[in-house]
């Protein structure tokens, strides 16, 4: 990362100034807003960006206590959510008097996502961006897990961070509710994709296991406590209740988890299970999961001769996930960075972050016209 470190002796000629940045997020069922505070240099007509930055507000609304009911994010119900969150979440970060003069930069995320939800989002950022002439840097959501794993708290208190430059080349692992992804980066900023999903995604196989053993929505966190009790108890899983590990020899570095979740859901409508045994099946799923995540990681680590391992998106929350994935690297000398528990999942900080890291190295934000332009991408990939 480029970028001066504050405690330098700083030369005569420099002009500092202080840069606010303001971070929405609103690609699912999380309204997220966050500022974040950095110093700009003007060193001999030069700018340069502050190593490390301030977490002013980190303000989240969570839609989970909504969606539970359906057992998944209903879009037009988290647009509605949004709507009404966005301007509440504003006026906690900002004051009553919406001092948006203080803000120099906003960063949206404009996919990938729920495109009712997405908009929410970028129609706030435009909004504010026209009325206030702040310039725009829209954000791509994936690329904001990523960044979130390199975010390393320079103090106690855990709001002055800086963004860790991993060991390159690098595998990123991304693991959500919408996505499993194997990405190769050789270089900041440079992406590609070198293993994805066939089907569901890793979050989603989580989530409809969940429902169906009756456990709420979302259901990672759920499976995973299930999971924990399992690994404690004395007695082994019957032999039939044991899950298949899909793709685990296929020649490619992609995965497939519906027959996984099928298998769980067959085997929970055949067998009536004690809850002993519904958390040893737990136990059982997790471990499938991991045991896949796991090997895929590994080859494409060596397939691409990296040195590090960048693990990202909500499934990272994941106890065993982060333990087993530790270890392997551990084991095989590979650097890892994983992203606090608390910032796995989504929130407006991974948004502010990887702007930030776009603002230190240059990136134009988007002003005028260019930011009527920017439009929801459902799809958008890395
Ligand atoms: O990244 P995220 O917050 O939203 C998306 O971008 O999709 O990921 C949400 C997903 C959900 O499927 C949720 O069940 C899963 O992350 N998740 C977990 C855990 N915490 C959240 N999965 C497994 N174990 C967890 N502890
Ligand atoms: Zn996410």
């Amino acid at each position: 990362m480029r970028g001066f470190d504050s405690r330098s002796h700083l030369p005569s000629n420099y002009i500092m100034q202080k840069i606010r940045l303001l971070a929405i997020e609103t690609s699912c069922d999380e309204t997220g807003i966050a500022i974040i505070e950095f110093e700009k240099k003007i060193v001999k007509k030069q700018e340069v960006i502050s190593k490390e930055f301030k977490v002013i507000k980190n303000l989240l609304i969570s839609q989970i206590d909504i969606h539970k009911d359906y057992g998944g994010v209903y879009p037009n119900l988290a647009k509605r959510e949004h709507i009404k969150n966005i301007p509440i979440l504003l006026e906690q970060a900002l004051g009553k008097d919406d001092n948006f003069k203080n803000i120099n930069y906003i960063a949206v995320t404009y996919g990938p996502g729920l495109s009712p939800a997405l908009w929410t989002g970028i129609e706030a950022a435009k909004t504010i961006s026209k009325e206030y002439n702040i310039p725009v840097l829209p954000i791509n959501h994936m690329e904001g897990h990523i960044f979130s794993s390199l975010l390393t708290a320079k103090n106690k208190k855990g709001d002055i961070y800086e963004i860790i430059t991993p060991s390159l080349p690098s595998i990123a692992l991304l693991i959500s509710g919408g996505h499993t992804e194997l990405i190769y980066m050789n270089n900041f900023f440079k992406y590609k994709k070198v293993g994805h999903t066939l089907d569901d995604a890793v979050g989603e196989a989580f989530d409809k296991v969940a429902r169906s053993i009756g456990l709420s929505y979302p259901g990672g966190p759920e499976i995973s406590k299930k999971a924990e009790s399992g690994r404690r108890e004395i007695v082994a899983l019957r032999e039939e209740l044991r899950l298949p590990r899909p793709m685990l020899h296929s020649k490619d570095l992609n995965f497939s988890f519906s027959g996984l979740k099928t298998s769980v859901i067959n085997k929970i409508e055949k067998y009536k299970l004690t809850e002993e045994e519904k958390n040893l099946f737990c136990m059982e799923f997790e471990n499938a999961v991991t045991d896949v995540l796991i090997k895929k990681t590994r080859e494409a680590l060596y397939l691409y001769n990296c040195n590090s391992l960048i693990v990202g998106g909500g499934v990272s929350a994941n106890n065993h996930i982060r333990k087993s994935l530790t270890e392997m690297c551990k084991n095989d000398d590979i650097d890892i960075y994983l992203s606090d528990k608390k910032n796995s999942t989504d929130n407006a900080l991974m948004i502010a972050a990887i702007a930030f890291a776009k603002v230190s190295n240059s990136h134009p934000a988007l002003t005028g016209e260019k930011v009527e332009d920017i439009k929801a991408e459902p799809n958008l990939k890395l």
